[in-house]
């Protein structure tokens, strides 16, 4: 049964006939628009639909705040800084609307779903006219209207979570994209706030899904990766008749995709078909980004996990056996309510076992709102930070030993950017299993893929030669 909401299509046409008529307007009168993006990828993607949303309206992107005419702050509560960091950007805006008072500032994202925000930042920052949140993007052209009308827009309500499809979208690069699968989560981990700012578990049809990805191609892009909060429980609601692991095979025959990525993986949906799937596929990548988030079984169980350090290990291992080159990233949390010295040296220790090529390392940030946020055994504030040192010395020790075994590897590598240091231009880009590696090369290059040795690895990177363009 297929219990997805879905936003019609007379609406969908609705909201791009607004845009159409917006830009008769704001065509004329040359305006630009900057978006700054905070956060994961979800937000990273999101951003473009907004951008796409502008571009069809007739603004046009510029690159810093200070000549912009319509400032846009995507945000992420996954931890509590942001708050803070949000609210001086924000404040910091007042002179900018006060020199141009026909700047319109907007708010998007996570953070605004969070109870009551909305409402807190409209009465706190006169100067801010639009808050929307992240299940709202296929409303943008009439929130805009609204606002350019001379209202104040907060949009946050779930509305029924619904999946839009076909929103317009403009991408900073031509060779790599996001591709979300899927939305929300329902795995309440005891530490986070997603599943209720981003709402239950929602998968796209592996239809629009797959034809998302042929009109990426047909664009020029090569390499795409599958988003979603958890993308190995894509479909485990029976609603899109397929799982994550069939999902990967439909789309894995798109003429011309090179590469496909996927994140986030949660090791307890990792199934052996996923590893199949990961093992046989020529374009399915060596890389899997799967966070353990502890090392402590005791502590994953109080993290709502669902799964033990015995079991997370044995992925890896069962992985490594079918696929040798395979390399795997991660997100820790230290500090977590509850963890003890011991617990924190089994955290230490799954680090030493594993050997991550990287870790996304944190320290324990309470949610209001979340199971973890109420637990009585808080961790000091300095205990998290020591911990958090340890843990990043240990991962800088691993990140090391990691790269060295990289030495004379040979590897096609697809071109993302270049430093150009005087004479010459170091070109960057990863080998299929997300190994980075920088080389001297032309700029031309950019997007192509080229075979490249490494002849010199470092602390934090690899340095190589170019054998084949
Ligand atoms: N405190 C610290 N880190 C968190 N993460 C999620 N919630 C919290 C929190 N409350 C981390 C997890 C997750 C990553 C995206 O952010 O490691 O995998
Ligand atoms: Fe948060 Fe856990 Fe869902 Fe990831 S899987 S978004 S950590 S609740």
């Amino acid at each position: 049964m297929n219990n997805t909401n879905f936003v019609s299509e007379s609406e969908l046409s609705r909201q791009r006939d607004m845009a159409l008529t917006l830009a008769k307007e704001i065509v004329p009168r040359k305006l630009t628009f900057f978006v700054e993006t905070f956060g994961c990828q979800m937000n990273v993607r999101d951003s473009e639909t907004i951008k796409g949303w502008l571009s069809l309206i007739g603004y046009t992107q510029c690159e810093s705040k200070e000549h912009a005419d319509f400032v846009l702050f995507n945000t992420c509560c996954v931890r509590e800084h942001a708050e803070k960091r949000l609210m001086g950007n924000i404040g910091a805006l007042k002179e900018l609307k006060d020199a141009n008072p026909g700047l319109i500032i907007a708010i998007c994202g996570c953070m605004m779903q969070q109870e009551g925000m909305a409402k807190k930042l409209l009465k706190r920052f006169p100067h801010v006219s639009l808050i929307f949140g992240t299940n709202a993007l296929h409303r943008f052209p009439e929130m805009l209207n609204a606002v350019l009308n001379g209202e104040r827009i907060a949009m946050t309500d779930r509305a029924g979570d619904a999946i839009a499809e076909g929103l317009p979208k403009l991408r900073d690069n031509q060779r790599s994209a996001f591709v979300n699968i899927m939305y929300g989560c329902d795995n309440y981990c005891s530490y986070c706030i997603v599943p209720y700012v981003r709402g239950h578990e929602r998968s796209r049809m592996p239809e629009d899904i797959r034809s998302e990805i042929v009109s990426l191609v047909e664009t020029g892009i090569t390499e795409i990766t599958l988003l979603g909060q958890n993308v190995n429980s894509y479909g485990n609601d029976g609603s899109t008749g397929m799982r994550f692991a069939e999902l990967l095979r439909y789309v894995s025959d798109v003429p011309g995709l090179k590469r496909i990525r996927f994140m986030s993986s949660h090791p307890k949906d990792l199934n052996e078909d996923v590893m199949q799937a990961i093992a046989t596929l020529p374009n399915v990548c060596h890389h899997v980004h799967l966070p353990v988030q502890s090392g402590n079984s005791e502590i994953l169980r109080r993290m709502n996990r669902k799964y033990t350090r015995e079991h997370y290990l044995s992925i890896i291992e069962n992985l490594r056996k079918l696929v040798p080159d395979i390399e795997f990233t991660t997100d820790i949390i230290v500090g977590f309510p509850g963890e003890t010295e011991e617990a924190f040296r089994d955290t230490l220790s799954l680090v030493e076992e594993v050997g991550f090529a990287a870790a996304f390392t944190f320290a324990y940030s309470p949610r209001q709102g979340t199971v973890a946020a109420r637990m009585e055994d808080q961790i000091p504030e300095p205990v998290k930070k020591q911990r958090l040192q340890a843990l990043n010395e240990l991962q800088a020790r691993k990140t090391v030993e990691n790269n060295e075994k990289y030495i004379g590897h040979v590897g096609e590598v697809l071109v993302e950017g270049y430093d150009e240091r005087g004479e010459e231009t170091l070109l960057y880009g990863k080998y299929q299993n997300f190994k980075m590696v920088y080389f001297p090369g032309c700029r031309e290059l950019l997007n192509r893929y080229v075979t490249v040795k490494v002849t010199k690895s470092s602390k934090n990177s690899l340095l190589g030669e170019m054998i084949d363009a």
